[in-house]
């Protein structure tokens, strides 16, 4: 199952719950952009040096544990959520050649077990055959709020609008590259999240989702 969309749509929340509830396993490939990012601002690396940026994107160890994402064996798990980090996915995820990388790795996981599997380029370009797609939208004010509660949760506090400004910047730069942009899949489902909770999104979505595959069974525990 592909599930696309922009930043503080609500996508992992709600990928981690249908898979639960699925039994498939959950990939977050944001997370492999952002532990790249993360190993390039390490390095040193500059966003424009694409021979450089290739060869980390090819020799990155990424392991998505069900909470715990490793780089090359460590755990980076917090910090791949620091707002610079996201920032520098976004360019570093704008490369083809690290896209490349990625998704080939994105596509073995795929191949080898059922997937729910979040990010933006899912449903277009890593699995365009996958059984379901959703593309999960929300206004933007409605995501900048979500994104800031994540933030408060890590002992940051920038203002609301300042949240709302980098999301608006981060999308536009996702949307418009010409590699594998931001976009809806023609048979994606569209569905937005503006003022719905969580429970409500995963709720109605599971519903969708059972009548669209033959083996959208809850598991049971
Ligand atoms: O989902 P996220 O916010 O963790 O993703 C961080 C950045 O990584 C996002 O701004 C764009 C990039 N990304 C991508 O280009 N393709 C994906 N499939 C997932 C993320």
């Amino acid at each position: 199952m592909a599930i696309d969309g922009p930043a503080g749509a609500g996508k992992s929340t709600l990928a981690r719950r249908l898979a639960a509830r699925l039994g498939y396993l959950y990939i977050d490939t944001g997370a492999m952009y952002r532990a790249v990012a993360l190993w390039a601002l390490r390095e040193g690396i500059g966003f424009e040096d694409g021979v450089r940026l290739e060869q980390l994107a090819l020799h990155a160890e990424i392991e998505l544990g069900e909470n715990r994402i490793t780089l090359n064996g460590e755990d980076v798990s917090v910090a791949i959520r620091a707002p610079e980090i996201a920032d520098a996915a976004s360019r570093v995820s704008a490369l083809p050649a690290v896209r490349r990388a990625m998704v080939r790795q994105q596509q073995r996981i795929g191949e080898a077990a059922s997937v729910v599997m979040e990010g933006r380029d899912i449903g277009t370009v890593v699995f365009p055959q996958a059984e379901v797609k959703i593309y999960l939208d929300a206004e933007p004010r409605v995501r900048a709020e979500r994104r800031l509660r994540d933030l408060e949760a890590r002992g940051e506090f920038p203002a609301l609008d300042a949240v709302e400004r980098d999301i608006r910047l981060r999308d536009e730069r996702d949307r418009t590259r010409a590699d594998s942009p931001l976009m809806q899949a023609p048979d994606a489902i569209y569905f937005d999240s503006t003022g719905l909770s969580a429970q409500d999104v995963e709720e109605e979505l599971l519903r969708i989702v059972r009548e669209r595959t033959s083996n959208g069974k809850e598991v049971q525990r």
